[in-house]
């Protein structure tokens, strides 16, 4: 899958931190290390998030250090050296020269040679950014470049004396979506939908959740899309009021809904949807009656993704209809006011009606600044994803309801007059859903 974000695009955003960053400062941050899987397997490489956003640089063992002001290069990568024999057993390598022609570093040297180099480069930077407390070897190696520079402060050197979270910086930059980003992933967005589609239309009596879980992942693996963005949920019956339901195993019922909650990574970025729909193709009273309350308050909160109306307004869009739809349906006593004031919506309602979204599926951002609900602005992307459970235990309802479980998640991208869905290509009326599980 051909990289969409332009090599200068990266560079823009190490231009920007730095911009940011204090004139005498120094920025380092780590590739994801490599995870054992068991003995000799490795779990499948995937770059640690901030690594991929400052470098688009996909091998593990490489360092990257921002040094604004350095004479001979700002930019500097340290990474695996060029190897013809390794490289014929685990693959191409890039290289310190590659990565200067192709990913536009100013400078790069051999990993190898790290605990050599570094320290002298931030030797007279009086501060030092980095992920600070996210892995502890990574903190020791740069405790360890430190020592080398305090042991020659009688030489006349100069420790840094500030040690920064650099997530600070980096995390606000990452909540505003670049239109290169946007394009990733609304196709991200594109084939996750599709491979929702075609898990409707192949649901039957008689499968497996899994088997659902595998028309998914057909379509990821399909387009390029070789990993999920998480693991994939599908819950059917009472297991889709299983919130991180993962297990995935039990027969699919004529009868029940299934709840399929699944995205494809396509370039680092995630896309995230959740669907609901009979496994006959048929929804019953309850389900539709549920399922009409879900839906509208999932139109209620999209309606609440522009600009100037802050975080929180689309869940609480959300919250009133859904609270008013338990009242309606005699799941709720008292009025919409008492039930939102005693949060007695909760056992049926217990999560956010959605999160940041972008390299990581929960995405990093603040929601609030101090302690005020952060505005929405055009290129925050979030997800919308309102939903109902009614707990297969509940004996405070009548039987007919209990083991429903429903959620309707989309992603979204606040654009100046409103926001943009990504993730449309999937239906999601009850009309829409039957027509297609028909088909
Ligand atoms: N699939 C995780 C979530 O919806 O937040
Ligand atoms: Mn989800
Ligand atoms: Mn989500």
């Amino acid at each position: 899958m051909a990289v969409t974000i332009p090599v200068k695009e990266f560079a823009e955003r190490r231009r920007k931190l730095m911009d940011r960053m204090a004139s005498d400062s120094i920025a380092i941050l780590p590739a994801a290390p490599e995870r054992v899987r068991n003995r000799d397997v490795l779990h499948p490489f995937r770059q640690d998030s901030d690594f991929q956003y400052l470098t688009g640089f996909g091998e593990p063992e490489a360092v990257l250090a921002l040094i604004p002001g350095r004479e001979h290069g700002e930019a500097v990568l340290f990474c695996k050296e060029r190897n013809p024999e390794k490289e014929l057993w685990d693959g191409f390598l890039v290289g310190p020269e590659g990565a200067i022609e192709r990913y536009g570093f100013d400078d790069a040297f051999p990993i190898a040679d790290i605990d050599d180099i570094l320290p002298g480069m931030i030797e007279g930077r009086s501060r030092v950014y980095y992920p600070l407390g996210k892995d502890p070897a990574f903190d020791n190696r740069v405790m360890d470049w430190l020592k080398v520079i305090r042991s020659k402060v009688r030489s006349g050197a100069h420790p840094p004396g500030e040690l920064v979270a650099l997530e600070h910086l980096l995390h606000d930059m990452r909540l505003y979506k670049s239109a290169a980003e946007i394009k990733v992933m609304a196709k991200a967005g594109q084939i996750s939908a599709e491979a929702h589609c075609r898990a409707m239309k192949r649901a039957r009596q008689g499968g497996y959740e899994y088997n659902l879980e595998a028309e998914l992942i057909h379509t990821f693996m399909e387009h390029g899309a070789r990993s999920t963005a998480y693991p994939s949920i599908v819950g059917g019956g009472a297991n889709g009021c299983i919130l991180h339901y993962i297990e995935n195993a039990a027969p699919l019922k004529d009868g029940d809904l299934v709840l399929i909650d699944a995205g494809c990574e396509l370039e680092c970025y995630a896309s995230d949807i959740t669907r609901t729909f009979p496994v006959s193709g048929k929804f019953s009273p309850e389900q539709k009656a549920l399922y009409e309350v879900v839906l509208a308050a999932q139109y209620a909160a999209i309606d609440a993704v522009k600009p100037d109306n802050h975080w929180n307004q689309p869940h609480e869009a959300a919250l009133k209809v859904l609270t008013q739809g338990l009242i309606d349906l005699g799941l709720l006593a008292g009025t919409l006011d008492d039930a939102l004031a005693n949060e007695s919506y909760k056992p049926f309602f217990m999560h956010r009606t959605g999160h940041w979204l972008g390299l990581d599926v929960h995405d990093v951002g603040d929601y609030k600044v101090g302690d005020a609900w952060r505005v929405l602005e055009p290129g925050m992307a979030l997800t919308v994803e309102p939903g109902l459970y009614i707990a297969p235990d509940n004996t405070d309802v009548e039987p007919r309801w209990r083991g429903i479980g429903i959620r309707i998640e989309d992603d979204v991208v606040v654009t100046k007059e409103g926001c943009r869905n990504l993730t449309e290509g999937v239906p999601k009326t009850i009309a829409d859903i039957e027509a297609l599980m028909a088909d």
